[in-house]
């Protein structure tokens, strides 16, 4: 009986000791991104040619243009800076890269952050030097060069590693990183193999993509984004869903399909990271990437992700609880031709009378005393300014 008792205390105390640890991460998690990360990072734009100078030039751009006072801050170099391991296994840059330190202290002197990238196999995808075997010493020379954040993508890792050694491959950075006292944003990218969204939080990931690679055109981007229904209740402080970077400006978006984007990916609260040349951009992708309204719904303090609450076919509405009680509704229409929506506010949990901000165009709409929004009869997706328009709504008068 005795013996009983002593077991059952010390299971008790084993439960208080794991979730005593689990809290500790997440109020590490939370604290190191409470609000949707946001920045930029190179790939889409440069790839393999990214070097020095091109990372100045966009910390440049993003310091003046109006994106650092939006939000963005982090300047993350991808892939290819890598250059040869040295005697002791420690890992340098690359000649395209003279100094990685310097360059951190350059970005940081412009008041943002310092993003790097690398992977838990031998090689990355671009097969440039993974941290195997190296995550400690890699971790280390991060801290030093000042990095705030880190993307660590699976690419070569299945040559070492079975899919169920995945966690543990991403735990061991994050304890590697833990240890050198300087806190990074962990980002995993592993295009959302083995659910990770179920899992990231544990191996200390602040986010997690949740798809393939995004680059591509219109189709490409909406399949992704739009697949995220039923994935809010795993996003909250410090743990996001990452549908990766933000196609916007780069090239392949319409004006009216970069909305679609940055809306959709401001409910889904995802990330901001985007990935066009800042050093040239037009007007309108720079209105796109900063309406202050729009971006407001990403980084809403409380945390909550928007799920789809009604669809006909390619018509689509969705809705982002807000920490003031208020609610963003995205209404989408992914077909080419124009097409009306309307929303009954008994779909979006309101009562009869509503407040309808328009968030894009910054203005409140009326006083809408009926049981729907009016009809947004203009809404196709290459067509209408009325693409993706988002509105929030304030709790009911
Ligand atoms: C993978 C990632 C991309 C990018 C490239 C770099 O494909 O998913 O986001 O980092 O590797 O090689």
């Amino acid at each position: 009986m005795k013996r009983l008792h002593a077991g059952s205390v010390s299971l008790v105390m084993y439960a208080i000791i794991v979730i005593a640890a689990a809290s500790a991460l997440a109020a590490q998690q939370s604290q190191l991104a409470p609000t949707p990360p946001m920045g930029w990072n190179d790939w889409y734009q440069y790839e393999c040619k990214v070097s020095d100078s091109i990372m100045r030039a966009n910390a440049d751009a993003l310091e003046s243009n109006g994106m650092k006072a939006a939000g963005y801050v982090y300047v993350n170099i991808d892939d290819c800076w890598q250059g040869k391991r040295d005697e002791k296994g420690f890992i340098h840059p690359n000649e395209r890269f003279p100094d990685m330190k310097a360059l951190g202290d350059y970005i940081h002197s412009k008041g943002l952050k310092f993003g790097i990238y690398s992977s838990p196999g031998p090689k990355t995808c671009g097969n440039y030097e993974g941290s195997y075997k190296h995550e400690e010493q890699d971790a280390e020379t991060y801290a030093q060069w000042g990095v705030d954040f880190l993307k660590y993508d699976w690419c070569s890792a299945p040559k070492v590693y079975k899919p169920e050694e995945m966690q543990g491959a991403y735990r061991k950075m994050y304890d590697a990183l833990r240890r050198t006292g300087r806190p990074m944003v962990y980002s995993l990218c592993q295009y959302g193999l083995e659910a990770v969204w179920r899992w990231g939080p544990k191996v200390g990931g602040n986010m997690w993509r949740t798809t393939d690679d995004i680059g591509g055109d219109y189709d490409r981007m909406s399949l992704f984004g739009f697949q995220h229904n039923g994935l809010d209740k795993f996003v909250g402080p410090g743990h996001w869903n990452d549908p990766d970077i933000l196609q916007i400006g780069i090239g392949k978006l319409s004006n009216d399909e970069g909305r679609t984007q940055m809306a959709l990916w401001c409910l889904l609260a995802a990330p901001l990271l985007a990935g066009n040349d800042l050093t040239k951009m037009t007007p309108e992708t720079l209105e796109i990437l900063t309406n202050p309204e729009v971006i407001a719904v990403d980084q809403d303090s409380l945390g909550a992700a928007a799920h789809r609450v009604w669809q006909e076919g390619p018509l689509e509405v969705w809705m982002k609880p807000l920490a003031d009680g208020s609610k963003a509704v995205g209404l989408f229409n992914r077909t080419v031709s124009p097409l009306p929506i309307t929303v009954r506010f008994a779909t979006l949990g309101l009562g009869h009378s509503v407040q309808v901000r328009d968030l894009w165009a910054r203005k409140d709409l009326a006083l809408f005393r009926r049981n729907t929004l009016p009809q947004c009869p203009n809404t196709a997706r290459r067509l209408s300014k009325l693409d993706s328009e988002l509105r929030m709504m304030n709790s009911e008068l």
